[in-house]
């Protein structure tokens, strides 16, 4: 049965909406502030496929939904309640407005413009034959590593920050330590939205309303920050984050995964659909330790040599382990190395990612190697193989 949505915080109207509506018809009444992106959240997450807009929503802002929904969702028909005026009726009709029904239409008036669209809806819905599994078109890279403050955050955003240079607006990168994770505030950034928000919410259904809660940071990457308030961490579904995170690939090219230290729910889920994991170590003997047992779980659950690559970060003649001794000490090669550099330090104490400071040297060539690699369809052995490795 067709669902409708009633946009409003007129109160007048909210209460004649009871009496508006014949047996049949299913009608919830939302209200939302009176800005683009959260109307048009609040009807898609209403599941609606009619939408009554009301007349508390100011003209711009009514026709900018009309407009996003009837691109991103052209299956919701939009119907503004409000008096004719001749004007309004062009830019509405030119919106895709499917109505326009005023006060003095009445009750009867109404009730047959919202039974025609019902039934206009149903029959469109019968001649549906199957819904269409969206294309995945971009790349998943995941960044994780079981020890704290080796370097997760750095790499994930200054590998973000380098994609962005060839791909405005195409890198997505997604903060998933859910716990201690401050992206946004390290970018020095006012986030729109988070990834607890966009993912609980299904806010990922409705192409614009994600790129509207992705927030632009200048060098064109687009950021979907942890959750400010720690609780609602609490709440993430494996199942949503990783439904976020496919609905993301079909929209974005690259989409870079921050996690916290430890293998934690969010960053498994988010290694298992990987098209790239990049784990990281530096030279030290206890963060050797626990990566190696953390090395035989992921090898576990399927996150094998094959499609890992092991990043040896801050690698220093003085800490007294070379690349070669964590190498035996992981049986496993380094796939790439970047050197301790203080400059790292100073610029992510100033919000800055150190790529757009220094694109060149020792740092940036190893940022240039992985990215050869993200950027190359085919896996790191060249192979025919499917660039995806774990599913
Ligand atoms: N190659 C490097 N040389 C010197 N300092 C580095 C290097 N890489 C990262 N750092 C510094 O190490 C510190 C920890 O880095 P970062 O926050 O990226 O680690 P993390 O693994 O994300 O930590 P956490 O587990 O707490 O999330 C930061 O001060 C960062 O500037
Ligand atoms: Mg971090």
């Amino acid at each position: 049965m067709t669902s409708i949505v009633l946009v409003t915080s007129d109160d007048k109207l909210r209460s004649f909406a009871d009496e508006w509506l014949p047996d049949g018809l299913n009608v919830f009444v939302r209200n939302a502030a009176p800005v683009t992106a959260e109307v048009v959240n609040t009807v898609v997450a209403s599941g609606s496929t009619i939408a009554v807009l009301g007349p508390d929503l100011p003209e711009r802002v009514l026709i900018d939904v009309v407009k996003t929904l009837q691109t991103s969702r052209p299956e919701i028909d939009c119907v503004a309640y409000r008096n004719p005026v001749a004007q309004f009726l062009v830019k509405g009709i030119h919106a895709g407005l499917r109505d326009v029904i005023g006060p003095r239409d009445g009750v009867s008036g109404l009730t047959n413009s919202l039974v025609a669209l019902s039934e206009a809806a149903d029959l469109r819905r019968a001649n549906l034959t199957a819904d269409v599994e969206p294309v995945s078109r971009g790349s998943i890279v995941s960044v994780i590593g079981p020890k704290g403050g080796v370097g997760k955050t750095t790499l994930a955003v200054n590998l973000a920050y380098s994609l962005a240079q060839y791909a405005a607006n195409e890198v997505v990168l997604v903060d998933l330590d859910l716990v201690c994770g401050g992206i946004a505030d390290a970018l020095q950034l006012e986030p729109v939205s988070d990834v607890v928000a966009v993912s609980q919410g299904r806010i990922y259904e409705d192409p614009t309303a994600l790129k509207l809660s992705l927030t632009t940071h200048s060098s064109g990457m687009l950021i979907l920050p942890a959750p400010s308030i720690l609780s609602h961490a609490e709440h993430l579904q494996a199942e949503d984050l990783t439904a976020l995170l496919r609905h993301l690939s079909t929209h974005f090219a690259h989409i870079v995964i921050d996690s916290g230290p430890g293998s934690t729910d969010a960053a498994l889920a988010a290694a298992v659909e990987a098209d790239h994991l990049f784990v990281v170590v530096t030279p030290e003997i206890g963060g050797l330790n626990v990566l190696s047992r953390h090395l035989n779980g992921y090898d576990a659950i399927g996150l094998t040599a094959v499609g890992r690559h092991l990043v040896f970060n801050k690698d220093d003649p003085r800490a007294g382990i070379t690349v070669e001794e964590a190498e035996s000490a992981l049986s496993e090669r380094m796939s790439f190395i970047i050197p301790a550099e203080q400059q790292i330090v100073v610029t992510s104490n100033h919000g800055i990612p150190y790529l757009e400071t220094k694109p060149r040297g020792p740092v940036a060539e190893a940022f240039e190697s992985m990215l050869a690699v993200l950027q190359d369809e085919q896996t790191v052995g060249g192979t025919e193989e499917p660039k995806r490795w774990f599913r």
